[in-house]
Order: C-alpha cells, then sequence, then structure tokens
C-alpha cells in the first residue's frame, strides 16, 4: 500500500484580470522546450521536443518582475494552510507550462522531492526520489505545498489525477478549467496532463532549440520558431498554459525550527540506507563513490521501487 495524498482544493475564479497574466507570459517570452530530468540526452538539433515549453519565473536565484502575482498569490496561500493545517507556507517557486499538439499524455509522475540538507544542487535526482520511496527519511522531508493554475480552455489539456493513493482510480479535471486552480499536494499525489490540441496533426516535435513568442502584431498570436522557421502559429488562447506554484510548508514556527535544525549530511543518508539494508538481510553497502553507476542506482531502485499509479494513460516519453 502507497500512502494517500493529502486531498487537493479547487478554486475558481482565481484572478479578477487575467489580463495581467498575459502581460506577464509576454514580457517574459521566449517559452524553450522542456528539459530535465525526463530527457537528459536531447540532441541539439534533432526535432526530438514536442510542443511542451516551459519558463521558470521564481526560483532560489530567480523572481521575475510581476510574478508576486502569482507567488504571493492570497487566497492559494490561504488555502494552501487549510489543505495542510499549517500556519506556515513560504512560497518559493513559480514556473510556467505552454503546450500544444500532444497527441499523447505527459508522464504520470510526482514532482521531485526535497529533504532538510538534501535538493537538487547536492544529491542527485534518482537519489532524492529513492530517499522518498524507501519511507525512511520522512522526518527529513520538507512538505512542498502546489498550486497549478490554468489560463484557458483548450481542446483537451485534461489534468489527470491521484488524490485517493496511487492504487485507486484516478480523477479528471477537464473542460471549464480556464482560472482554475488546484491547490494540493503534486509531491506525494501523482498527476498527468492529458493529451493536448490541435490533434489534426499529431505530435509535432520540435528541437530543443526551438522558441515560443508572442507574434507581437496585435494579433494575438503566438508563434513557434526553430531554426530560423516558423512551425507554429495560434492564438494565445488555443496554447495550453498553467502556472505552477510551490511552497515550504511548516505547521508552526517551532516545528520550523525542530525541523531545520536536523539537515541530513550525504554521510547520514548513506548510513540510514545501510541500516535498512541490514534490516532486510542485504548484502549491500551504501557507496558513495558509486552515486553515479548504474548497477548500483539499479540495485538501490529495486528495492525502493516508485508506485506505478493505476490506469495511467501512455506518454509521450514512453519508448515507442
Ligand atoms: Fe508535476
Amino acid at each position: 500500500m502507497h500512502p494517500i495524498p493529502v486531498p487537493p482544493i479547487l478554486l475558481r475564479d482565481v484572478f479578477d484580470d487575467v489580463g495581467e497574466v498575459v502581460r506577464l507570459l509576454e514580457r517574459n517570452a521566449p517559452y524553450t522546450p522542456l528539459g530535465g530530468w525526463y530527457r537528459p540526452d536531447a540532441e541539439m538539433d534533432t526535432p526530438s521536443s514536442p510542443m511542451w515549453f516551459q519558463n521558470d519565473w521564481v526560483h532560489s536565484d530567480l523572481q521575475v518582475e510581476g510574478s508576486e502575482l502569482f507567488l504571493h498569490h492570497p487566497r492559494v496561500i490561504e488555502t494552501a494552510q487549510q489543505v495542510y493545517g499549517a500556519e506556515i507556507v513560504k512560497p518559493h517557486s513559480v514556473y510556467v507550462n505552454v503546450m500544444a499538439a500532444l497527441e499523447r499524455s505527459g508522464p504520470a509522475h510526482t514532482d521531485n522531492p526535497r529533504f532538510q540538507g538534501r535538493d537538487r544542487s547536492n544529491t542527485p535526482m534518482w537519489l532524492l526520489r529513492t530517499m522518498f520511496w524507501s519511507g525512511l527519511f520522512e522526518r527529513e522531508g520538507i512538505v512542498q505545498a502546489t498550486s497549478i493554475w490554468w489560463m484557458n480552455d483548450v481542446e483537451g489539456g485534461a489534468f489527470r489525477y491521484w488524490p485517493d493513493g496511487p492504487d485507486a482510480p484516478p480523477r479528471e479535471h477537464v473542460g471549464d478549467m480556464a482560472n482554475t486552480a488546484l491547490v494540493g499536494d503534486n509531491h506525494g499525489m501523482f498527476h498527468q496532463v492529458g493529451p493536448v490540441g490541435p490533434f489534426d496533426q499529431g505530435t509535432r516535435m520540435v528541437t530543443p532549440r526551438a522558441e515560443l513568442v508572442p507574434v507581437g502584431d496585435g494579433s494575438g498570436e503566438w508563434a513557434v520558431s526553430d531554426c530560423g522557421e516558423e512551425r507554429y502559429r495560434a492564438p494565445l488562447a488555443n496554447y495550453r498554459v498553467s502556472v505552477l506554484w510551490k511552497a515550504d510548508v511548516y505547521r508552526d514556527e517551532a516545528s520550523m525550527r525542530a525541523e531545520q535544525a536536523c539537515a541530513l549530511s550525504i554521510d547520514d543518508v548513506a548510513a540510514i540506507f545501510d541500516r535498512d539494508f541490514a534490516k532486510r538481510g542485504l548484502d549491500l553497502r551504501f557507496d558513495l563513490d558509486r552515486m553515479d553507476d548504474f548497477g548500483f542506482i539499479g540495485e538501490v531502485q529495486a528495492i525502493y521501487p516508485e508506485a506505478i499509479p493505476r490506469d495511467k494513460a501512455p506518454s509521450i516519453y514512453d519508448a515507442a
């Protein structure tokens, strides 16, 4: 059995003036194809990327002008406090996804976990995920509230999610998505983007160098250019635009201080795994010199497999 995530809450009419968001989108163009850990081996000149564009608006070293609109949204913060029964919600990240013409779903996944003292800056992603699925680091895990806001209603573009855990059937938020947000637990709850229209020409692929920008001729259209050629053009309203928000959550000041005081070193991580290996009677040692060794990674991951959510739809990133 897998843990049941915190139940999310759907908000409607999140912004009084969605035009403010459109201006924020325009000011922060261009948008480039999603890279990241799903596809670290993308060739720069091969049209291997679907039209799934992304841009960061807020992270630890960045806060673009106007992003406070999302970062400090009072209703989203209050809802996160309510969802988690927590006093302290510290927003830290905002990023945007813009998609068109994805014939299949995105990958069903949980978002990458963080722990006191351990995150992407000092720990490989496979290890963070294995720490999460092992259940051995629940005390040091940083609870992350998430919100996903959708700008418009497009052809398809459902949000599929597993609020009752990966072993129960998913639910779907689809149609009537414009200006709604789902506030909850994307780190514990599996979720997946459904296919996104238009569906008349399959999944259109671009190179990792492609750029999505507003055309800027007053038409409200946005275009994808790739290696000097325009590959796609449509009104912004026809792209699936979603904005993601994340915050650290602590029950109160005292628990924040207590949790922050137990930062994990990499040696702590190795020691905790070693104790668990011994308990399981395994002849394996968590060897810090083998963190890049695929044989070792595979061995450790096999002990703590990730859940596979029931009824997940095939992904654009699945092997053909
Ligand atoms: Fe996600």
